[in-house]
């Protein structure tokens, strides 16, 4: 009699661990299920655009374009012209570009934000970007595309400048499906 009260005691423990223990695990999988996600992008050349376009692919998240009010022309876009608009605005940290279209990001939990580095930096309307939003208590995952430089600088900056957003790393991307996934799925957001 003994015994079998021992058994039905183990089966007991087994069943309501086991329980417990998948419950644990789907609560972890699905912890970004109730999460609404934008990714923000500004891109002058289209690189940052195609990154931008696998994310969504990736989180199903929406897609919002940043879009200057005045487009960036081949000639703006000169770095070898130390008087072109773009180095003009990256040597200023005042400037902030104005942004033509209305982005509302109120709705949304996690915004993925991504540019190209100009100058070893995020490009001013990001900023301006950035001065607009309210971005308080929203998680927000850089992401920027370059010819080489990371994205480090850009999101010390954010990092110090921004201390109510909750930035993670973030990290520059190649234009390549596979590399995009392979960081999209390691996220823990
Ligand atoms: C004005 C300007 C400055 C740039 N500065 C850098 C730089 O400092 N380091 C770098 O690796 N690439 C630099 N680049 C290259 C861009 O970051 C790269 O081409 C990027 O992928 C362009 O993204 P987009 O097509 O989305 O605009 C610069 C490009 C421009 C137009």
């Amino acid at each position: 009699m003994k015994t079998k009260k021992i058994v039905v005691l183990i089966i007991a423990i087994v069943v309501i661990a086991g329980g417990a223990s998948i419950w644990l695990i789907s609560s972890n999988n699905n912890s970004n299920e109730q999460k609404k996600i934008a990714i923000v992008y500004f891109s002058a050349t289209g690189t940052t655009k195609k990154v931008a376009g696998y994310i969504k692919e990736l989180t199903a998240g929406d897609l919002i374009e940043i879009v200057p009010k005045d487009k960036y022309t081949d000639s703006d876009l000169n770095y070898n012209n130390s008087n072109s608009r773009t180095t003009q605005e990256q040597n200023d940290s005042s400037a902030r570009p104005e942004i033509s279209n209305n982005i509302d990001t109120d709705s949304y939990d996690v915004i993925f934000l991504g540019y190209p580095i100009w100058w070893g930096d995020a490009p001013r309307i990001i900023l301006t970007f950035l001065d607009e939003s309210n971005l308080s208590g929203k998680t927000v995952i850089p992401f920027c595309t370059s010819g080489s430089s990371g994205i480090s600088t850009s999101v010390n900056y954010f990092k110090n400048n921004y201390k109510n957003v909750n930035w993670l790393d973030g990290k520059r991307l190649e234009p390549s499906q596979s590399e995009v996934k392979a960081w999209v799925n390691g996220l823990n957001y």
